[in-house]
């Protein structure tokens, strides 16, 4: 039944390799790591698990930039070991999404070295090259993702190269039919490894205007903004040609089953839900990262929900993302208190939900020192770096948190000790219980897994409200975005009583709701109707 494939059920759980679980004492996470905590992944309860790239690279934007796209860096191990992984993950059910970065390569990339060689090399064609500007300047106005001019001018040849992020990131050509071979080559090579779907890296920019024309000026722009909201990056990406890109890859996809293509897109609703494509044929699941930019609080989030959902075009199956490692974490956003609201939110709205590493532990922000800075980006543009949202996560009180023997990469929070899973395993009123409770509950109920939604009528401006619904089967779930008790009527007179399946908070006793239940300050309950 198309209804019931495993992406639109599942939960998908992301993992920054880099940062799960070193395994040989190097103080980098890696492949052998993600392994040997594949269980904990199957006690969590998640479905599926994306894994940020670990293919062989110089590391100038920690694997974004590739430098062989069928292979694995020796950094996280060997081809052997993601093998191991794979067979470890599904023999406990788990689904297994690589990251495919299509728009660019490594700098490192043979490709490239063969492309800059000369302006009549063969792959020359392969990335993007256009002559200087009349006064000897970038061909137009295109700005970088980490800042500075989005072109480097190659001494030897007198072109310039076209980079959307760092110059070790040059992008590739896409308009060229050799380069969309190779790349489906890639994608064939780890589809015939057994990947359940790929994560495809910055899917909007893949195709630019043919004209190079200059983006227009950002009205909106102003001070705090990083550089690249100076224009409205209207050439530069979310172009109509790309729509014939995805639809390639898909076709790649399609003979191997049920696989999932996702595409990593920073856009507007109106916009990004255009990436489902022309009947569909576009990626399954277009990123929504809405709740990520949406002000905190019940209405601003109960308007996104509704507004998201009236945009999805016919058939197109929604999904919500609340962290990644390009994106504060949420803790930090909507603060401790929130942070189960959030969790509720994000695994009982309708649509497939991503987590991210840590989120479950409710890990904070985590101040990295000048001198232990990571992110090109923030020697580039101070206070935009990732490094915060990329600390180690935290497995138990032992050295490190557990997550390696020696000095991790980047800092771990200060109250590691008691912020890590063994602490919270047990505990019945932690944030890791709670995420765990959520996923069973998507389990057993189907009316939260792949049931209809409705929203419901505000009764204060403080609780966003809503059913999920699945043949006979009905829940509500109300959620306090405030700090203060909330009195809400749950009962139509006609329907049946409700009874609570879950809060927030622990200290609710189960049992039944009248015609109006108090909600303590930041509680979120999910009830159900009672037969
Ligand atoms: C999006 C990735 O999520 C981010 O981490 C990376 O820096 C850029 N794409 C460039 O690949
Ligand atoms: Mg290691």
């Amino acid at each position: 039944m198309a209804d019931t494939v495993w992406w639109k059920r599942g939960t998908v759980y992301q993992v920054y390799p880099r940062s799960f679980q070193d395994s040989d004492g190097d103080g980098i996470g890696d492949l052998r790591g993600i392994t040997r905590r594949l269980d904990y992944l199957a006690w969590l309860g998640v479905d599926a698990v994306w894994i940020s790239p670990f293919y062989p690279s110089p590391m100038a934007d920690f694997g974004y930039d590739v430098a062989d796209y069928c292979g694995v860096d020796p950094l996280f191990g060997t081809l052997a070991d993601f093998e191991a992984l794979i067979a470890e993950a599904h023999f406990r059910r788990l689904k297994v999404i690589l990251d495919f970065v299509p728009n660019h390569t490594s700098i490192a990339h043979p490709w490239f070295a063969e492309s800059r060689a000369s302006r009549t090399n063969p792959k020359r064609d392969w990335y993007i090259w256009r002559d200087p500007a009349p006064d000897g300047g970038p061909p137009n106005n295109w700005i970088s993702n980490f800042g500075g001019p989005a072109w480097t001018r190659d001494e030897a040849t007198g072109q310039y190269y076209y980079h959307a992020f760092l110059r070790e990131q040059p992008d590739l050509n896409w308009r060229n039919p050799d380069v969309r071979a190779a790349m489906h080559d890639a994608l064939r090579f780890w589809l015939d490894r057994d990947v359940d779907g790929f994560r495809v890296d910055v899917i909007w920019h893949l195709m630019k205007d043919e004209g190079f024309r200059d983006n227009p000026e950002n009205p909106g722009f102003g001070p705090g903004q990083a550089e690249i909201n100076r224009f409205a990056q209207v050439y530069s990406a979310d172009r109509p040609e790309v729509f014939d890109v995805i639809a390639e890859m898909r076709a790649v996809l399609a003979p191997y089953g049920e696989r999932v293509l996702i595409g990593e897109i920073y856009l507007p609703v109106e916009r990004l839900v255009a990436y489902y494509g022309a009947d569909l044929a576009g990626v399954d699941l277009p990123f929504n990262f809405q709740l990520i930019q949406t002000p905190w609080n019940a209405r601003s989030v109960a308007d996104l929900v509704v507004s998201y959902e009236e945009a999805l075009p016919p058939g197109g199956w929604p999904n919500w993302v609340l962290g990644n490692h390009d994106q504060p974490r949420i803790a930090a956003r909507v603060g401790p208190d929130q942070a189960a609201i959030a969790a509720m939110l994000l695994l009982t709205l309708r649509g497939t939900p991503t987590l991210y590493y840590g989120d479950e532990l409710g890990l904070a922000q985590v101040s990295i020192p000048p001198e232990r800075v990571q992110d090109p980006w923030e020697h580039n543009e101070p206070g935009h770096g990732r490094d915060p949202e990329r600390t180690p996560m935290q497995w138990d009180d032992s050295l490190n948190a557990g997550f390696s023997t020696a000095e991790p990469w980047l800092p771990q929070t200060t109250d590691a000790a008691i912020r890590n899973v063994e602490y919270q395993r047990d505990d019945a009123r932690s944030l890791l219980t709670l995420y765990r409770r959520l996923l069973r509950l998507r389990r057993d109920h189907t009316a939260l897994a792949t049931g209809t939604f409705r929203s419901l009528p505000a009764t204060t401006d403080f609780v966003f409200a809503y059913e999920r619904q699945d043949g006979a089967t009905k829940l509500r779930i109300l959620l306090n975005f405030s700090a203060l008790q909330q009195v809400i009527v749950i009962t139509d007179p006609e329907e049946n009583r409700w009874s609570v399946l879950l809060s927030t908070h622990a200290a609710r006793t189960g049992g039944g709701a009248d015609a109006t239940i108090i909600l303590e300050g930041n509680e979120g309950v999910i009830l159900i109707q009672a037969a």
